[in-house]
């Protein structure tokens, strides 16, 4: 690919060698012990446990501890760590107040990522990053309040009452339930479709130095509050091309239609030059099956079971079929990724399009977290400040007004 380097200290006022490496191609930006990928044989494992084993064993708490930690917990670590997350999931009834002001139609990712940078002024302490035991509470704090704040974001955009968080039930089920309830009658998540959602927060718990987890480093670097870097971190996550893209999923299974349609659609996006993509399919780091697509699928048939099967899956499915017979997807090793199948269940389970990235953001505060807290530790980390290669005009004089064409 394209590398500009400039020869190596040519003279006192030149800085030496610069590589030119646009969305870091090619660059580590930092060295990390979270997270390992192979995107060439779609391995990925957190702290080197594999994605399959912790997606079939594990639950979304234990996998957070790990993924903060850097261990499995022990059964008392589990209780200590869940009884504080648990204890954290109220906010400040300001916030409340913070988020009616939004419009009735917000975006509920636009209310999330200004809602959590809110909670930098409503938590000054979170100022003391180089304090572990303030970065620790912070971090509790993030993971416990996500849902709680993405509930609400919900409720507001449908025009409905908050509903308090539940203590006595799970991450997930108090979640659905701050979601779902209507009226003063406890609402019971189907123990399928916990476990689902459950799942599929440990999927999207980490990805290594991905655009939104990137943000959050970037921004962090800066040793503002995490409450500003995951803000960060969640507007990074709110574009079509990272966390948007299993709405965009939909949008493009709709806009399909019916499978009869599939290859004038495929021809569409060979044809366009790189304009129209097939959502849900690529990704920058695998070249193989995205592993957490893989168990993805799997989750799909359990949930339908319990919701009736979400009429675009065929769609899906005979699209996956065709695309992976194609030249073009073949030739530049286009599998589906995590996106493809996750909003079709997110819509099985009733959760309309807009909802798709927060439920995303949700576990990946972990990740940010987890990556945040590395980061801090790290010696080695500066303030992030890339170079560039600048090529605009040369010196040039002033030219007044009248002088201007
Ligand atoms: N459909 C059609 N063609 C594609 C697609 C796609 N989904 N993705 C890449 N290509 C093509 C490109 O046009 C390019 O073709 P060319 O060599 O003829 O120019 C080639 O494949 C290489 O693509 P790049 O854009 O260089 O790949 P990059 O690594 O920069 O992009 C990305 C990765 C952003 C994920 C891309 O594949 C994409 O836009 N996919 C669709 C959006 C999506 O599903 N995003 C979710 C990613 S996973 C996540 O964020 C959790």
């Amino acid at each position: 690919r394209t590398s500009a380097l400039r020869q190596i200290k040519v003279g006192d006022d030149d800085f030496g060698l610069m590589g030119y490496d646009p969305a870091f191609l090619n660059t580590a930006n930092c060295k990390s012990a979270i997270t390992y990928i192979d995107g060439d044989k779609g391995i990925l494992e957190y702290r080197g446990y594999p994605i399959e084993q912790l997606a079939e064993k594990s639950s979304f708490l234990e996998v957070a501890h790990l993924l903060i930690n850097g261990e499995l917990p022990t059964p008392k670590e589990l209780e200590q760590f869940t009884h504080l997350v648990t204890h954290h999931t109220y906010v400040h009834e300001n916030i409340k107040a913070f988020m009616d002001g939004f419009r009735y139609d917000a975006h509920p990712m636009s209310m999330l990522a200004s809602t959590v940078a809110a909670l930098s002024s409503f938590y000054p302490d979170a100022k003391s990053i180089k304090d572990e035991q303030s970065r620790s509470i912070q971090i509790t704090r993030l993971i416990a309040k996500m849902p709680t704040i993405a509930a609400f974001s919900f409720r507001h955009s449908m025009g409905l009452p908050y509903i308090y968080p539940d203590n006595d039930l799970s991450y997930v089920a108090n979640f659905l339930a701050m979601i779902r309830r209507i009226g003063t009658a406890t609402y019971k998540a189907h123990p399928v479709l916990e476990r689902a959602l459950d799942l599929l927060f440990i999927l999207h718990a980490d990805h290594e130095q991905n655009c939104s987890t990137t943000s959050v480093r970037t921004v962090g670097s800066s040793e503002v509050d995490p409450y500003s870097a995951v803000s960060a971190g969640i507007g990074a996550l709110y574009g079509p091309l990272h966390g948007g893209a299993n709405e965009a999923v939909l949008r493009m299974l709709r806009e399909i239609g019916h499978v009869s349609k599939i290859p004038d659609f495929i021809k569409a996006v060979k044809g366009g030059e790189g304009e129209k993509k097939l959502m849900g399919f690529g990704h920058r780091v695998y070249k193989s099956y995205d592993p957490r697509a893989k168990v993805i699928k799997r989750v799909a048939d359990e949930v339908f079971e319990v919701t009736g099967k979400n009429p675009l899956l065929d769609i899906a499915l005979e699209l996956e079929r065709i695309a992976l017979q194609d030249e073009y997807f073949v030739k530049r090793k286009l599998y589906p990724n995590v996106d493809f199948y996750s909003g079709l269940i997110y819509e099985a389970m009733g959760f309309p399009v807009e909802m798709f990235p927060v439920l995303f953001a949700i576990p990946r505060t972990v990740g940010w977290c987890a990556q945040w807290e590395e980061m801090v530790k790290d010696p080695e980390q500066k303030i992030a400040r890339p170079r560039q290669v600048f090529v605009g005009s040369k010196r040039r004089d002033y030219i007044p007004m009248d002088k201007r064409a």
